[in-house]
């Protein structure tokens, strides 16, 4: 199993989603055996926005247009991000909780995923995800209590872009409440621990 450690943390001092997924990562190793990790750290690697000369250069593509260097760059840079993310099997995107979203990168390597024609397309029906096969894990750190809110949009947004690429195989391990409650957060903690082994057990005895 090829897994896709997608990290949206910019800290260089261990987050809380990191534990987690880090446990998480364990115990797949320990109840699967073959698991390769690979790692997208969205705050060390590049990543491109969607700005004039890549809306240039998809317009170029449909009309045949060449384009230019800075163009070629920019689109080659979205197809490695979009390359590397179709060689897994498993994506874990670990992320912190920040005012009420995921950190903006995250927003911006989710917009190198989305590509018509290559993982998703519209047809007569509707829109159709063309990535097969594979599942998501979303593991975050919150530091309120969100749970039945509606107010997390990370885990809403995640969950339904994950669906609308056609992945609907998805499990998330939420950490809510250690800002919130200090006195228990190593408690919380641990019980999020708990259920990132449980979910790693049910997806290696899945494969
Ligand atoms: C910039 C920023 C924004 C935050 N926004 C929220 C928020 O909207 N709601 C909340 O409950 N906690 C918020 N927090 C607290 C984090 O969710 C909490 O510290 C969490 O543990 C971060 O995950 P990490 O430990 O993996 O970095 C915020 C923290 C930061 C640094």
């Amino acid at each position: 199993m090829k897994v896709l450690y997608i990290n949206a943390n910019p800290r260089n001092k261990k987050s809380v989603s990191e534990e987690i997924a880090d446990t998480f990562i364990e115990e797949l190793k320990q109840a699967q055996g073959d698991v390769e990790v690979d790692y997208a750290h969205l705050y060390e690697m590049k990543l491109q926005e969607i700005d004039e000369d890549v809306l240039a250069s998809w317009g170029k593509h449909r009309s045949g247009e060449p384009f230019t260097e800075t163009e070629k760059e920019k689109v080659k840079a979205m197809d490695d991000v979009l390359d590397q993310f179709l060689s897994a099997d498993l994506y874990v995107f670990v992320t912190p909780f920040w005012n009420l979203l995921f950190p903006p990168r995250l927003k911006t390597y989710i917009d190198s995923l989305c590509i018509p024609g290559k993982t998703f397309r519209y047809t007569a029906e509707g829109q159709e995800g063309l990535v097969e096969g594979k599942r998501a894990v979303h593991i975050e750190a919150v530091g309120g209590v969100y749970k039945g809110t509606g107010l997390n949009f990370s885990e809403d947004y995640l969950r339904e872009i994950m669906r609308f690429l056609g992945i609907k195989e998805y499990d998330s391990v939420i950490c809510e409440g250690m800002s919130q409650y200090p006195d228990m957060a190593d408690k919380i903690l641990e019980e999020s621990k708990a259920e990132a082994k449980e979910l790693a057990n049910k997806l290696a005895r899945m494969e």
